[in-house]
Order: C-alpha cells, then sequence, then structure tokens
C-alpha cells in the first residue's frame, strides 16, 4: 500500500516505521524539514506541508491507499485546536476528495467523554465534555462521520487514551522526579494506552475499521491514580508520592473527568490483542527498560 501519515511524531514516527517493515511504500508529513533524517532513517520518505494550509497540502504527491491522521496541537489552546483538528480535518477532506483513500484514520481523544462519575463508558456513550479543547474534538469528529456519511472518506475515528511508553506518560514522569501529588483522594480513574498497542491499532484499523466507525484506543485496566501510584510504589521500591494540598486540589479540579473508558469494540470487531493489556505489563517494560539502560536511580525521598 502507498500511505501518507500527516504527523509523524510520538505515535506517527512509529507507525510509519512498523508501515515500511511490513513492507508498505510510506510518506511521513510534518511542517518543516528539521526532522527528515529521523523519517528517512526508518525508511520514511518524508514531506514537508502544513495541513492548516491547504495550498502545501496541494503539493503532497496523491493519491494515497491509507491515509493516517496524527497531528498533534503543540500549544493546546482552543484556537490552535480549531485550526489543527477541525480546519486541518476539513483541508484534507477537501484535498483528498478527489482521490479518496481506501482508509483514512483520525486519532481523537477519549476526552470527548465528558462523564465526571467513574460510569463505565463505550462509543455510543453521551459526548458532551465541558472542556473547550474537547468540544472541538467532538466537531472534527462531525466532520469526519458526515463525510464517511456521504461517501466522500472512508474514515475510522480511534478515540485515543493517555498514551504512554519510552519517554513518556505524565504521572509517572513527574513521579520518578518526585513531582508527583496524589489529587483528592486519589479516585480518580486514568485511561491509558500504550504507544506500541496504539501503533498496532492504527495499523487493524487501516486493515479492517469499518468507514464511519468509531473504536475507543484504550487498555483493559481503567485504575484510580491511588492505585496507579501504588503499584509504581511496590515496583520501584519507592515512596508513595505526597496528597495535594486543598489549594492545588482546587486549581486542578476544573474540566477535569472521570469515567472507564470501554474497548469491547475494538477487541470484538476488530479482532485487536493487545500486546500491554495494561499499564502492569507496559509499565514493567518501561522500568526494565529504564533499568537496562542505567537511568533508573531510585533514592527513597526523605519526609
Ligand atoms: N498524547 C496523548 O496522550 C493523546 C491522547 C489522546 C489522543 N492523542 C492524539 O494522538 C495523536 C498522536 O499524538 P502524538 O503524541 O504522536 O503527537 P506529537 O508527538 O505531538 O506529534 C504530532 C506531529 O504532528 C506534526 N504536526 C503538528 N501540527 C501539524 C500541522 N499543522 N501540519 C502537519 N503536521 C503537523 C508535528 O510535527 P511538526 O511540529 O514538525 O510539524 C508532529 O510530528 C494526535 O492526534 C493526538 O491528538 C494523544
Amino acid at each position: 500500500m502507498r500511505v501518507l501519515i500527516i504527523g509523524c511524531g510520538y505515535v506517527g514516527l512509529p507507525l510509519g516505521a512498523a508501515l515500511v517493515r511490513q513492507g508498505h511504500e510510506v510518506f511521513g508529513v510534518r511542517r518543516s524539514a528539521e526532522g527528515e533524517a529521523e523519517l528517512k532513517a526508518v525508511g520514511i520518505q518524508p514531506l514537508v506541508a502544513d495541513i492548516t494550509k491547504p495550498e502545501e497540502l496541494a503539493k503532497v504527491p496523491s493519491p494515497f491507499d491509507w491515509v493516517v491522521n496524527t497531528v498533534s496541537s503543540t500549544q493546546g489552546g482552543v484556537e490552535e485546536y480549531r485550526q489543527v483538528y477541525l480546519q486541518g480535518t476539513r483541508n484534507l477532506i477537501k484535498w483528498l476528495a478527489t482521490m479518496p483513500p481506501k482508509k483514512f484514520v483520525y486519532t481523537s481523544s477519549t476526552s470527548v467523554y465528558g462523564q465526571t462519575d467513574g460510569s463505565p463508558v463505550k462509543e455510543s456513550s453521551l459526548t458532551e465534555p465541558a472542556s473547550e479543547t474537547s468540544k472541538v474534538l467532538i466537531e472534527t469528529e462531525k466532520v469526519l462521520l458526515e463525510a464517511a456519511q456521504q461517501q466522500k472518506l472512508p474514515a475510522v475515528i480511534l478515540r485515543v487514551a493517555g498514551i504512554y511508553g519510552p519517554e513518556r506518560g505524565h504521572l509517572f514522569q513527574q513521579y520518578l522526579k518526585n513531582e508527583a501529588k496524589i489529587a483528592g483522594k486519589g479516585e480518580r480513574i486514568i485511561n491509558m494506552v500504550h504507544r506500541d498497542d496504539l501503533v498496532n491499532i492504527i495499523i487493524a484499523a487501516l486493515k479492517n475499521g469499518r468507514a464511519g466507525e468509531i473504536y475507543n484506543a484504550v487498555d483493559d485496566e481503567p485504575v484510580t491514580q491511588i492505585h496507579f501510584f501504588q503499584w509504581l510504589s511496590e515496583a520501584l521500591g519507592k515512596w508513595m508520592p505526597p496528597f495535594a494540598t486543598e489549594e492545588e486540589n482546587a486549581a486542578r479540579k476544573r474540566g477535569l473527568t472521570n469515567k472507564k473508558v470501554q474497548n469491547r469494540r475494538l477487541k470484538m470487531e476488530l479482532g485487536y490483542q493487545f500486546q500491554y493489556p495494561t499499564f502492569r505489563q507496559g509499565y514493567t517494560a518501561e522500568i526494565l527498560s529504564l533499568e537496562r539502560a542505567g537511568r533508573l536511580n531510585i533514592e527513597p525521598e526523605p519526609r
């Protein structure tokens, strides 16, 4: 297959590398030529374009059999979200209209579920997030679902949970730096997916995902923050982090969701089998790899 990956970052780059290993012809888009060597090193043919600029997209050598949009907003503000996700997606739909790919995969986010009561959520659950940025993601999904319905673009949406893996995983990184704090009583639920699984989920969606369908890309075990830290604490032989102060909790609480994201559709429809079914396997691998590299110097911090 001739594949285009738009946004060759933390996920897009190893995705491209995996597709190259499987024998596909892979092109990768970024906004600048800076990282070209990184792409070439894994066999991806680098292209420069900004999807917020239709005139730059027009120069990308189409057609493609598969297109993946793993672009991410760097700053994170609402206006940038609108530009990068919503307008970027509209531009892609327009650009691909005359030569649609066989499959188009977009990585949305589980932040579109605004539930705060710890309830299980699946793809058909209510999506009414309080956060303005998540509302933009819902709008982006709608634009893609409409395009799929009108048979303009065979789009598949993956709602991705918190990605962790080499050098990533916010709470884990904070914990290693002794900067983590337990929010509230630690009862908030975290939903995660390992980067290597996400790569394989995207490939499964390219191969077998149904156009106009949404799949949650999340592992088998939603876990409360306190249980996550307890596991890390035992695995690393390190103190539990302290509880956040009332002020810190008040500052953080706004817009936070709390839900257990379900992955049944991913497993039943795409037959996806996880390499890291839970954070336990995924973080065991990360910890071992840090240990082997001599980068895990745990010293119990004073209390
Ligand atoms: N991180 C998470 O926990 C999480 C959770 C849910 C969903 N997601 C989604 O998962 C996907 C992959 O995330 P990631 O962590 O791999 O992101 P990332 O590491 O930030 O990579 C994003 C890539 O997109 C490129 N890019 C940014 N703006 C662009 C534009 N306007 N036009 C073309 N390329 C552009 C960036 O390269 P240049 O800067 O060089 O252009 C970079 O290579 C994203 O869609 C993200 O929204 C992430």
